[in-house]
């Protein structure tokens, strides 16, 4: 929820990001490289900058299905 937070933030300034959990499967690196303490871990990376829109990848847009699909709210009528 923190990393959304910073994610909204950032495209309302006009940057760019992408969570990428991926970086935790390499504890030990990130320890050294970021010289954490022996009782942290890094849950997740998030790369932040400015998109290049020339690059076809970043106009990509994944389906997404309608909330209906995997939603419900009830007790809100
Ligand atoms: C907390 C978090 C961690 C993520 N980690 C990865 C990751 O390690 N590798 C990856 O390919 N996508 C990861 N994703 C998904 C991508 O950030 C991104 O949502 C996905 O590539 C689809 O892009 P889209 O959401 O713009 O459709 C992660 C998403 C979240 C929320």
């Amino acid at each position: 929820m923190f990393m959304q937070t910073v994610m909204l933030l950032a495209v309302e300034r006009g940057l760019a990001t992408c969570a990428q959990e991926y970086w935790a499967r390499y504890p030990k690196t990130l320890a050294e490289i970021l010289n954490l303490p022996e009782d942290h871990m890094v849950f997740s990376g998030m790369a932040l900058g400015y998109a290049d829109e020339t690059a076809p990848i970043n106009n990509w847009r994944s389906a997404r299905d309608p909330f209906e699909v995997w939603g419900e709210l009830r007790g809100w009528d």
